[in-house]
């Protein structure tokens, strides 16, 4: 991804917030996590499916919601959802996409998801819900961790923005400012002009085409900010959301860090919730996503909730780990960015394709033949770390 995209904007995609230490520790967590492989036993083939909200998914992953992903790659959001549709599994789409709806539930043949932010206010996000359920999206995911934008540094101090605006109603000397700004991109672009030309010929800077005003403007990218801040989610607005999506409809909280909230969110009438701390993107020294799941998972004995989990996850063996809490499946954010950012249809295909053979080969060695098992299994599957510090382990990379 980083090869041909230029860093403006996939610094977007890698980064995380303030130090960085949630979004870090997200997947060092996972690293540190140890399995006990049971001996000599050999199966035919796995069973990778799981059922979730009572959906069927042929793999325990689907992709996590991640705004913008446009911006990688032409109708990126279409091609996302096509992809887990060929892997049979599900797609979910942030409200801060620039593909509609209604093309991305077109291109899948797997269940789709919505991901829905307040942005715009209420009339704005009940035509957003109104649309997906039109449009057949099976599940409604309601992110919690969101009231105001995390502090992502590096990518600000590269002012996207300012790089983005547009010339029309500028001065002769803004003109001529924003001009050297965009001229001062030159280096970064030209090694990458594939992306640059299929930026273009998609449109180029992407609106968000789900963010309908009362006059049937399509918010614009460069309010993402104001907007998130004006418009966050309380408990409060769970009533209203609940009764526009349907009673009877999936209704998932993202963003959940506490078993508190997470009953909170099932008396609430909450059918599933994703442990998430947004891949590190919103509130840093926040505990890595699966040190959250180890901590709260056993709190929630007696739920009826489907639970879930994003952060960190990188591989197959990650995949593995995380299901031994007796979770129903895992979100995978940064991964599918960075396939689809690397080539679209065959990157995201690419990265699955790892994904599902890593998986294969952990259960195969770990001697485990479905995910039900895995869930099952679970404590039993794990093991004590022991080693002190992490000389052993890879590099921070992604
Ligand atoms: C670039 C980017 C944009 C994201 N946008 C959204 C979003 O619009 N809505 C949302 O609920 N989560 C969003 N997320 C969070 C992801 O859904 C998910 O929680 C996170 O990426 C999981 O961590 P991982 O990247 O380590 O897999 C975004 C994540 C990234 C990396």
């Amino acid at each position: 991804m980083r090869r041909r995209v230029p860093p403006i904007v996939s610094e977007y995609f890698r980064g995380g917030a303030d130090s960085e230490s949630t979004m870090r520790g997200n997947v060092r967590a996972f690293q540190q996590s140890l399995t006990t492989a049971y001996g000599a036993i050999k199966f035919p083939s796995v069973d990778m499916s799981t059922t979730v909200l009572g959906q069927r998914l042929e793999v325990p992953w689907f992709v996590a919601p991640v705004g913008s992903l446009r911006s990688l790659y032409p109708k990126a959001d279409a091609v996302a959802s096509k992809v887990a549709g060929e892997f049979g599994t599900a797609m979910a789409q942030s409200t801060l996409s620039g593909t509609l709806l209604e093309d991305v539930a077109e291109a899948s043949s797997g269940p789709c998801w919505f991901q829905l932010y307040l942005c715009g206010g209420r009339e704005t996000a009940l035509r957003g819900i109104a649309r997906a359920k039109k449009a057949g999206f099976k599940a409604l995911i309601l992110t919690m961790d969101t009231g105001v934008s995390g502090m992502r540094a590096l990518h600000q101090r590269m002012k996207p923005m300012e790089a983005a605006a547009p010339f029309k109603g500028l001065g002769p000397i803004e003109m001529v400012k924003l001009a050297m700004r965009k001229v001062a991109l030159g280096p970064q672009m030209l090694p990458r002009l594939p992306w640059l030309l299929a930026h273009f010929m998609d449109g180029g800077l992407i609106k968000f085409v789900n963010v309908i005003d009362d006059d049937g403007n399509a918010m614009p990218y460069t309010d993402i900010g104001t907007q998130l801040a004006a418009s966050a989610v309380t408990w409060d607005d769970l009533k209203w959301i609940k009764e526009a999506w349907g009673e009877e409809n999936p209704l998932i909280l993202k963003g959940v860090h506490c078993a508190d909230d997470a009953r909170k969110a099932e008396d609430l009438g909450a059918t599933g919730i994703i442990w998430s701390n947004h891949g590190g993107r919103q509130q840093d020294r926040v505990p890595p996503s699966l040190h959250i799941v180890a901590q709260e998972m056993p709190k929630m004995k007696g739920s009826k909730l489907d639970f879930m989990m994003d952060g960190g996850i990188r591989n197959g063996t990650d995949i593995f780990i995380a299901l031994t809490y007796g979770l129903k499946a895992v979100g995978i954010g940064r991964v599918a960015a960075a396939g689809i950012g690397a080539g679209g249809h065959a990157g995201l295909t690419r990265a699955f394709e790892i994904l599902k053979s890593d998986l294969d080969r952990a259960m195969r060695l770990i001697g485990v033949q479905s995910v039900e098992e895995i869930r099952e299994r679970g404590a039993e599957l794990r093991r004590e770390n022991m080693m002190i510090g992490g000389e052993h382990l890879p590099p921070f990379e992604f």
